[in-house]
């Protein structure tokens, strides 16, 4: 220390003795005796006090003073050293200690760093989706802190350090950029600063911001697939089937379906990229017409769309009428002889055809008039429709089968008018009536009134001979019909006489033959008794039994009509 004249004490400002000890006083060059200033460099919070000792070991020292421009105030002085507190700290400083020492000054300075941690860190907020394949700049602002020296911005992706760099400027502001992938969709990304004041003695500080949570997409530029039926009857419903592949994420996706200006309830399922919804479309009257189906996909803020035409039509009918019925039932059933409309119509725009013969105009009705006559009965009409959709022609039919009623006929060529059969063989009498309701038929005996079986199989006996009158009956009338039935006896009398001469010849000639073969056989000790069985024949083959319908009484006794007729019998014996 070189030691100098005392200088006044007016002239201890601040300016003079930075001067002083800038210039004037070079650090070090000091003699045998020393100015110590404790603590040296101190690090001192912003706003704190800090206590600072001078002391000296020259002994006819005098005068010890620190020279700061900081709020300072003497707290204890002792034998070579002073004692000041230092308060409201702010900033950095320089502070001077100086003394005289046998008429020569001393000084000390010692550098007064204040440390601040920064008020905010904040990381600037990122667009709320990011596409996957581009760039992202993040973003961190530090407000405040010291000394900027010692402090340092990290940029993190959960732990991983991105970026680190010094706090530059007020606020200080660091970025950083990383490319977009899929595995940054949901991390979270923060920022955090680091002020290192290890060296110092104090240790590293640090705090992080409000973590930001990223979100990244993929929405291809292709549209959507949209699978829309191409035409839609009013009052029906068909399924809308909207699909998107590689999307990502595809189930944050969103979709809206619409039909005209109505939004469709979908429902979305998303299986790894790909995105499928589907919705009910149902057509509505006031639809009709030509409508769109849209789809529309947002992901990221972006949205990707497809639109596909649906035609909406009414198409009802064809409805037929039968007028001049007499029921209403689903079976139109007239009289016979009446007058029937039939008709067949349906919505506008359709042409209708009834039984093949069109209508005048589209939307107009088939007519058909007719007398109906038995022959119409279960006649069946048949009516098209057609309607032409957008460039389509869409058919729908109907028939309606027409029940006339009709009086009870028995038509000769199915019920023969003459029978010849013989006695004991199993016949049937093959007869038919026709009417609408189905009449009731039965022949009676002339006489007796015995009825004879229909369509059954039953044995003839002799004294079915006779006429029969075969009457069919419906609430529409009735009708009569003779039959003349002519059974034959089996056996004439001539024919039993040769037969049981015959019979007795054989049988004589069978006993004759037995004595002879008896005698032969007797000698040879042998015997074969031959046994002819002659079993009376039934005289026709009987295959079945009695006919079942044993509920028709049986005719009695009747005298037989042995008259030849030419017909032969209908049924095969
Ligand atoms: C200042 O320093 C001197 C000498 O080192 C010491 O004796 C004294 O106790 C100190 N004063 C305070 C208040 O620390
Ligand atoms: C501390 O210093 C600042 C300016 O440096 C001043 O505004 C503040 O009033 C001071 N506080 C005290 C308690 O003196
Ligand atoms: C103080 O200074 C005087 C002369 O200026 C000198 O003679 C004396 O030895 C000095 N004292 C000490 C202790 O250095
Ligand atoms: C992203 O940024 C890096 C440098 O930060 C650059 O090399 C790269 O080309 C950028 N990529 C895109 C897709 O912008
Ligand atoms: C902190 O600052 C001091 C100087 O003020 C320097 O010597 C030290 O290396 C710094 N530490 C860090 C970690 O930057
Ligand atoms: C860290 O920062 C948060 C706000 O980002 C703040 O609430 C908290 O007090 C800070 N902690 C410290 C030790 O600075
Ligand atoms: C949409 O569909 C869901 C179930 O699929 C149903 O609960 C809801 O009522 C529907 N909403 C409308 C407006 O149809
Ligand atoms: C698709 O849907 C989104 C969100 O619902 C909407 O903002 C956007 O306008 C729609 N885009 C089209 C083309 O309709
Ligand atoms: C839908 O119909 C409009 C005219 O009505 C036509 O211009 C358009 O090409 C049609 N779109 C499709 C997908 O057929
Ligand atoms: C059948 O149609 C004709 C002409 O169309 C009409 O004069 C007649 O009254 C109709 N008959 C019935 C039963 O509806
Ligand atoms: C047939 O139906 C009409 C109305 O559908 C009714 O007025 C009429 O009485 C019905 N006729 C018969 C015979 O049931
Ligand atoms: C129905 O019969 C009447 C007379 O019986 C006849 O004038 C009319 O032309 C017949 N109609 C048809 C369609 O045969």
């Amino acid at each position: 220390m070189v030691p100098l004249g005392p200088l006044p004490r007016a002239c201890w400002t601040p300016l003079i003795s930075l001067l002083l000890v800038c210039c004037l006083l070079p650090p070090g060059a000091q003699g045998e005796f020393l100015l110590r200033m404790v603590p040296r460099n101190p690090v001192v919070p912003a706003g704190g006090s800090l206590l600072v000792n001078c002391s000296t070991d020259c002994p006819q020292h005098e005068l010890i003073s620190l020279e700061t421009s900081l709020l300072k105030e003497e707290v204890g002085t002792g034998r070579g050293w002073k004692a000041f507190q230092l308060s409201n700290v702010t900033s950095d400083s320089k502070i001077f200690c100086s003394a005289i020492c046998n008429g020569s000054q001393m000084s000390d300075s010692s550098d007064l760093t204040v440390y601040e941690f920064p008020e905010r860190v904040e990381l600037v907020p990122m667009p709320p989706w990011n596409p996957v394949g581009k760039n992202l700049t993040l973003r961190c602002r530090v407000a405040g802190g010291a000394p900027r020296t010692n402090l340092s911005v990290l940029l993190l992706r959960g732990e991983e350090v991105l970026s680190q760099q010094l706090a530059v400027g007020e606020p200080a502001e660091v970025t950083t950029t990383v490319l977009a992938s899929r595995n940054d969709h949901g991390a979270k990304f923060s920022c955090r600063w680091e002020l290192d004041l290890r060296s110092q003695g104090l240790g590293l500080f640090q705090n992080s911001s409000v973590p930001r949570q990223l979100r990244t997409f993929v929405l291809p530029v292709t549209p959507p697939r949209l699978f829309v039926p191409r035409f839609l009857e009013v009052g029906t419903s068909q399924a809308v089937t909207c699909i998107l592949d590689g999307l990502f994420p595809a189930s944050e996706a969103q979709v809206q379906l619409a039909l005209g200006d109505q939004m469709l309830n979908a429902t979305v399922v998303s299986y790894g990229d790909r995105l499928k919804a589907t919705a009910t479309a149902t057509a509505s009257a006031e639809l009709e017409g030509a409508q769109e189906i849209v789809c529309n996909v947002t992901l990221g803020g972006e949205s990707r769309k497809t639109q596909e035409n649906l035609t909406i039509y009414s198409f009802w009918g064809p409805v037929m009428n039968v007028r001049g019925t007499i029921r209403n039932t689903s079976q139109p059933t007239v009289h016979q002889g009446t007058t029937v409309n039939v008709t067949c119509a349906a919505g506008a725009r359709v042409q209708v055809t009834l039984d093949g013969v069109p209508a005048a105009a589209p939307g107009q009705p088939a007519l058909l008039q007719l007398n109906a006559t038995e022959r119409d009965d279960r006649r069946s009409f048949f009516c098209s429709a057609a309607l032409e959709v957008d460039g389509v022609v869409l058919h729908r039919n109907r028939s309606v089968q027409l029940h006339v009623l009709y009086g009870p006929k028995i038509d000769p060529a199915k019920c023969p008018q003459h029978l010849m059969w013989k006695e004991r063989t199993i016949q049937i009498l093959q007869c038919q009536a026709q009417g609408n309701p189905d009449p009731q038929l039965q022949c009676l005996h002339e006489d007796s009134m015995a009825q004879v079986p229909i369509g059954i199989p039953f044995r003839v006996r002799l004294n079915y001979s006779g006429t029969y009158y075969c009457r069919a009956a419906s609430s529409q009338g009735e009708h009569t019909f003779i039959v003349v039935m002519n059974v034959q006896e089996r056996n004439p009398l001539t024919v039993t006489i040769i037969m049981a001469v015959l019979t007795i010849l054989g049988f004589v000639a069978a006993i004759l033959a037995s004595i002879y073969v008896f005698g032969v056989h007797k000698r040879r000790d042998i015997y074969h008794v031959n046994q002819g069985n002659h079993q009376e024949n039934a005289g026709f083959p009987l295959t079945s039994g009695r006919p079942e319908g044993s509920h028709h009484l049986e005719p009695p006794a009747i005298g037989v009509h042995a008259q030849p007729l030419n017909h032969t019998s209908p049924a095969g014996v």
